[in-house]
């Protein structure tokens, strides 16, 4: 049998055979299920590093692995990134204040097959421009994935979510982007968030990417602290990031990272 079976684009990106998707579809499902469970385990007085324990150990338990433990040397099972952290937040001891946002980014591997899911939470009461700031970020992430399709471009995909987030006026953060996965975490190409319309790459059906907007309440620039991987806002405003690891369809795409209870948007469980 041919390992690698499918074929490469000539932007070096892979397009999977139909059986494929079965395989992405159950790691994408345990990483949205753990998503769906940690809820519980976010309150106020709660550590960011108890959270990512419990994540750990549900990874554990399934049997299945964890993609970030020894990735490029980071040692935990998520990142947790609260309030003007846009992403790679290292979790600890630190405990969650009231009204304090977070999102919580894990990535499974399940018979070698890579999910790659993050949500927003929140600690206690929800303030009316954080509320703003999630649903616009969840909105940007659909509005991204409305635009996948076969004889679309990856610039469609960055350009609906830029149109969308600055017509909020927010902004989009454009030093982190999606990429692609399937047997490996990270592979072609670069989804960007931004961008023209009808630019970059052909989608093709049998193609597997995230797409995982990051939206600041202010300016779009990011800094990484000392620890080499928490990146902040510069302007210290708030920011929030949804994920979801998909496939392209013949006419679409399928979410391998659905909420099995139907829990992704955060505000429906407060
Ligand atoms: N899950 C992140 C992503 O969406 C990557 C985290 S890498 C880590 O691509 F090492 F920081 F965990
Ligand atoms: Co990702
Ligand atoms: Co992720």
């Amino acid at each position: 049998m041919n390992r690698h079976k499918g074929r490469m684009t000539r932007d070096g990106i892979r397009i999977h055979e139909a059986a494929d998707f079965a395989g992405m579809h159950a790691a994408g499902r345990l990483a949205a299920q753990i998503l769906d469970e940690v809820a519980t385990q976010v309150f106020v007085g709660q550590t960011t590093g108890a959270i990512d324990a419990f994540i750990e150990a549900r990874v554990e338990e399934e049997g299945a692995k964890s993609a970030t433990i020894g990735y490029k040397g980071y040692q935990h099972a998520s990142c947790i990134s609260v309030n003007h952290v846009v992403c790679h937040g290292i979790p600890g001891d630190k405990k969650l204040k009231d009204g304090d946002i977070l999102n919580i980014d894990v990535t499974v591997i399940v018979d070698g097959w890579f999910g790659d899911t993050s949500r927003m939470y929140v600690a206690g009461k929800l303030s009316r421009k954080t509320e703003r700031l999630i649903q616009v970020t969840h909105d940007a992430l659909f509005k991204g994935i409305e635009a996948v399709k076969p004889g679309n471009t990856f610039g469609d995909i960055g350009h609906a979510i830029q149109n969308y987030v600055e017509a909020q006026r927010m902004s989009v953060v454009r030093d982190f982007c999606g990429h692609g996965l399937g047997t490996v975490f990270h592979a072609p190409p670069n989804v960007l968030h931004y961008g023209r319309a009808g630019t970059g790459p052909v989608l093709e059906e049998g193609m597997f990417f995230t797409i995982e907007p990051m939206v600041n309440l202010g300016r779009p620039e990011t800094k990484v602290l000392a620890d080499d991987w928490t990146a902040v806002t510069r302007d210290k405003s708030l920011s929030a990031q949804f994920e979801h690891s998909i496939g392209v369809t013949s006419d679409g795409a399928e979410i391998f990272t659905l909420s099995p209870a139907g829990r992704f948007h955060p505000t429906y469980d407060a």
